[in-house]
């Protein structure tokens, strides 16, 4: 079994970590903004990126190997309206996006087919999570300036419960 791989859903674990903490710091600029409903959905995108990291912290010990935590980094966003704090959600699923994809190819190079299938789960996450924070920005430039629209965009975003990509009504499924 190649070590190296697990190295580098070592750093993944990381990664997931310092996503939520950055989902939670995206979660308060909410609050300032006074978007409650946003503010909920971060939080909820904090708690799934904590929920990725410890699937993968479980997965490297069940292969025998072993995890280690590092300081968490935290992309501080200075966003001053709704749309710009999505548009950093997206920015930072982008970079998620790669390093899984190049996490995929190291686990198929090294023929690590456990690592392979557990990645699998977290390449279609991927897509869910692009697509999410993708649709509501689509809906946010609709809105524009409009008051009314954005309090109902903010109403749908308050509607989201966990495990759930969106707020009911923006247009998305659950799973
Ligand atoms: Fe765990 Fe949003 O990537």
């Amino acid at each position: 079994m190649g070590a190296k791989v697990y190295e580098a859903i070592n750093d993944q674990v990381n990664n997931e970590l310092s996503a939520s903490h950055s989902y939670l710091a995206m979660s308060g600029v909410c609050e300032d903004l006074n978007f409650p409903g946003a503010a909920h959905w971060f939080r909820v995108q904090s708690d799934e990126e904590r929920e990725h990291a410890l699937r993968l912290f479980d997965f490297i010990h069940d292969r025998n190997h072993s995890v280690s935590l590092r300081r968490i980094q935290v992309e501080t966003t200075h966003a001053t309206t709704l749309i710009e704090v999505f548009r950093a959600a997206l920015a930072q699923e982008e970079q998620v996006s790669k390093q899984i994809d190049a996490l995929y190819e190291q686990a198929m190079g090294e023929k690590d087919f456990a690592a392979v299938v557990q990645l699998q789960w977290f390449v279609t996450e991927q897509v869910e999570e692009e697509k999410s924070a993708r649709d509501i920005i689509a809906r946010l430039e609709m809105a524009g300036n409009d008051a009314r629209a954005m309090l109902e965009i903010d109403r749908d975003l308050a509607a989201r419960a966990a495990g759930q990509s969106e707020g009911g009504g923006g247009g998305g499924h659950t799973h």
